[in-house]
């Protein structure tokens, strides 16, 4: 099943409750927040006090992407918070087994991250612990970059190996997804779509996330 994952990093701050309705309105099926350090990223965004407000906004799944260094300091204080997902970037973490079991321990969704420049073969022993991994197809740290084309191929391949190790992680993806792209990935077998820019970069949040489930969800069907 496609799931739409609009990103809150491109949305207006000072409306988000209302920006994040419209995009459940159309049919959002979780919420992709980006939590970023300045350090392991060169940008700064939110931490856990604004996870605790769109908490009380939706009740869909919220997908904390943690761009940060020493994630294991900041994971409870994001679960306490209603995080419902938490990712880590593998380039991020010393020991990616102890980080990802400390989210389980939080009842947190599990994920790991991967950069355009890391390979899926650095994920070799932790694809049996993770429920989610995320294929970044931009360099982390802004919304609206041009999509990396060169990232297909690690979507495929994270689809063939599930099916050889009789795995169940779900592939997402994060970085230019938008409608010129999405057919694109969803061939390629990621799952759940982040959009940041093509849902509040411009016009009706709610109109563009109908779009892009429409144009992802006809993708899958021809995929099949
Ligand atoms: C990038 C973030 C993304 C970003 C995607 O560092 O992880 O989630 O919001 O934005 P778009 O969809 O605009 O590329
Ligand atoms: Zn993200």
């Amino acid at each position: 099943m496609i799931e739409l994952a609009p990103s809150i990093l491109s949305a207006d701050f000072a409306r988000l409750g209302e920006q994040v309705r419209a995009a459940c309105e159309g049919g959002a099926n979780v919420i992709h927040v980006d939590i970023m350090d300045g350090h392991f990223v060169p940008n700064l965004t939110i931490g856990p006090p604004v996870v605790k407000s769109l908490r009380k906004v939706t009740d869909l799944p919220l997908d904390c992407h943690l761009m940060i260094e020493n994630p294991d300091e900041f994971i409870p204080a994001f679960a306490e918070a209603g995080a419902d997902w938490i990712s880590v970037h593998q380039e991020a973490c010393r020991h990616l087994n102890r980080t990802l079991h400390l989210i389980k321990s939080q009842d947190c969704m599990a994920g790991v991250v991967i950069n355009p420049a890391t390979p899926v073969e650095a994920l070799a022993e932790v694809l049996d612990v993770v429920e989610y991994v995320l294929v970044m197809s931009v360099n982390p740290g802004f919304g609206g970059q041009k999509f990396i084309p060169s990232t297909l191929h690690k979507m495929r391949q994270l689809a063939e190996i599930r099916s050889q190790r009789g795995l169940t992680y779900r592939i997402e993806v994060d970085g230019g997804v938008g409608l010129d792209t999405v057919g694109d990935v969803v061939r390629a077998g990621a799952e759940i779509l982040v959009a940041g820019n093509a849902v509040f970069g411009h016009g009706d949040p709610k109109k563009n996330t109908v779009e892009l489930l429409r144009a992802a969800t006809e993708a899958a069907a021809l995929k099949v």
